[in-house]
């Protein structure tokens, strides 16, 4: 058996989820259900980040304890993932006992290691990022990604000694050029580990914060959030010594957006280091989404398309594929009404649905809704069979170095190449001619076996769907492990003559 463990960002609960965190959560699930389809045993991993002054603050606008308002938000997070088909085998909630007591533990593991000291510290805080910040990073006097300049603190704090750790992280940084992903941002962080980076504060004194997790030796500090929040990837595994950590741990890949590149390297990467865990297989870093006007889409900018309503209009099989075909995972793009719009018209309803709807009225049509067995294979069959043949392997490769948009891109082409194909044999020709009766069956058995590749190599991203269609095309479901079906049975052994398959509009156009 071989694991693989995948992750999304652990998500602040201050208010409802927002196409940003539909964008990382759908990439991870789609990149776990391809795994799963290649026979991986695989751990998905999502959660709500539960502490820290930002949900603090929230749970006292709102006149709730922050335990109330985390609890109805992570249960708002769990609904909506729910609802766009995302589907976590782990939920970690970062104020749960058992998060805290793994927390609790590394926190005393550094400390008698001599890897935490107490110090006074001053400096420029960021309450939007939950973190102090230097001079150089702010552009007009605040932080690119905040509203409000920061703000100066003096605090005793407890101090982690990342500094220490940084020219192992450098050097990890140059063995291992396939860490971070896309390059772009490992040549960030390169660059940032070329001057110190100081060490990292991890306590808030209490009586500034009090929703956290105690300093366990002493308990006028709670944990810094992301010191927290970094742990969750650990913690739901049993980390340190259930075998569950051992098997997902080694396979580990992180999906997280660039606005938290900086704490998953250099603070994720000198704690691993110092607690003596292996350092993370991959880190997907996305860019991000933009608003109709070409601005990050933010609330306060109001450019936003909001998931759950989106997924509602244009049905979420609809919104999980624009979101993967559409923003090239690492680079910023616009996720708009209009775009969301003419994917699901051009793509999916005149490509991919109008293939599946032409393909299944004719096999109606002319053979009764059954089947029909190949007679002769000629060319042009031969040719759709080895692109079939190639597909899931060109897949998974690009899946791996979570390039998924790529990979539906070369099963949309083929779907293309199928529609050229109908076009070329002309079925409705050969069934006015009793002596091109069997052209006719293999033509049909060709466009039925291919739509039957095409559903298996779509269904991680578009679920809801795909199973429709392999119902409608009389197969097993590829999630159905027990019924035998399986992702790349070879061409031949998927749909079978003689079995009944039924017609249907996969992709209803919207009309605008
Ligand atoms: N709680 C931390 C993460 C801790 S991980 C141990 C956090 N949470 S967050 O709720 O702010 O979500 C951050 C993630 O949401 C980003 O990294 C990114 O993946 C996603 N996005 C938020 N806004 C986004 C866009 N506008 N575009 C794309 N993704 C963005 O940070």
């Amino acid at each position: 058996m071989t694991y693989r463990y995948i992750t999304t960002p652990i998500y602040y609960v201050n208010d409802r989820p927002h196409m940003g965190h539909a964008y990382a959560s759908v990439h991870a699930d789609v990149m776990a259900r391809y795994l799963r389809a290649a026979g991986h045993e695989v751990m998905l991993l999502t959660g709500a980040d539960e502490h820290g002054e930002k949900i603090a603050r929230a749970a006292q606008q709102a006149n709730e304890t922050p335990q109330a308002s985390a609890e109805r938000h992570a249960r708002s997070f769990e609904e909506a993932w729910r609802a766009l088909a995302v589907e976590p085998d782990r939920f970690v909630r970062t104020s749960a006992p058992d998060h805290a007591r793994v927390v609790s533990q590394c926190l005393t593991r550094l400390f008698d290691a001599g890897e935490i000291y107490l110090a006074d510290y001053e400096g420029l805080y960021s309450v939007g990022q939950e973190r102090f910040v230097t001079e150089k990073e702010l552009v007009d006097g605040k932080l690119p990604e905040d509203k409000e300049p920061p703000v100066v603190r003096r605090e005793p704090n407890y101090f982690f000694r990342m500094e220490a750790h940084r020219e192992w992280m450098r050097q990890l940084l140059l063995d291992t050029p396939e860490l971070i992903q896309p390059a772009q941002y490992r040549n960030e962080v390169l660059r940032l580990l070329e001057e110190p980076i100081g060490d990292l504060s991890i306590s808030r004194p209490v009586e500034r914060l009090a929703w956290g997790i105690p300093i366990p030796w002493d308990t006028r500090h709670v944990t810094y959030v992301w010191f927290d929040a970094l742990l969750s990837y650990v913690s739901p595994l049993g980390y340190p010594d259930r075998p569950e950590f051992a098997r997902f741990w080694p396979s580990v890949r992180h999906v997280i957006g660039k606005d938290i590149l900086r704490t998953h390297t250099l603070f994720w990467l000198s704690m691993t280091h110092a607690l003596g865990i292996a350092p993370y297989r991959r880190l997907h870093v996305s860019g991000h989404l933009l608003g109709a006007d070409g601005r990050k889409m933010s609330k306060s900018l109001g450019n936003g398309v909001d998931p759950l309503a989106a997924a509602g209009t244009y049905g979420v099989d609809a919104l999980r594929y624009t979101l993967i075909r559409e923003v090239s995972f690492g680079f910023d793009g616009i996720i708009s009404e209009a775009v969301i719009e003419q994917r699901l018209n051009r793509d999916l309803a005149d490509d991919l649905g109008n293939l599946a709807s032409r393909t299944l009225s004719m096999v109606v049509k002319y053979r009764g809704g059954l089947v029909p067995a190949p007679k002769t294979y000629e060319a042009a069959e031969h040719a759709l069979m080895a692109r079939a043949r190639e597909l899931p392997a060109a897949v998974l490769a690009l899946v791996d170095e979570m390039k998924p948009g790529r990979a539906v891109e070369q099963v949309m082409e083929f779907v293309k190449q199928l529609n050229v194909y109908v076009a070329n044999s002309a079925p409705w020709t050969l069934a006015r001619d009793a002596r091109a009766a069997g052209r006719l069956d293999t033509v049909l058995y060709t466009l039925l076996e291919a739509l039957y590749g095409v559903s298996n190599l779509l269904y991680p991203v578009m679920p809801g769907k795909m199973k429709e269609l392999q119902t409608w095309l009389g197969v097993p479901n590829v999630s159905d492990v027990a019924s035998g079906a399986s992702w790349d049975r070879p061409w031949g052994e998927g749909v079978k003559p003689g079995t009944v398959v039924s017609e249907g509009i996969l992709f209803p156009k919207l009309a605008n």
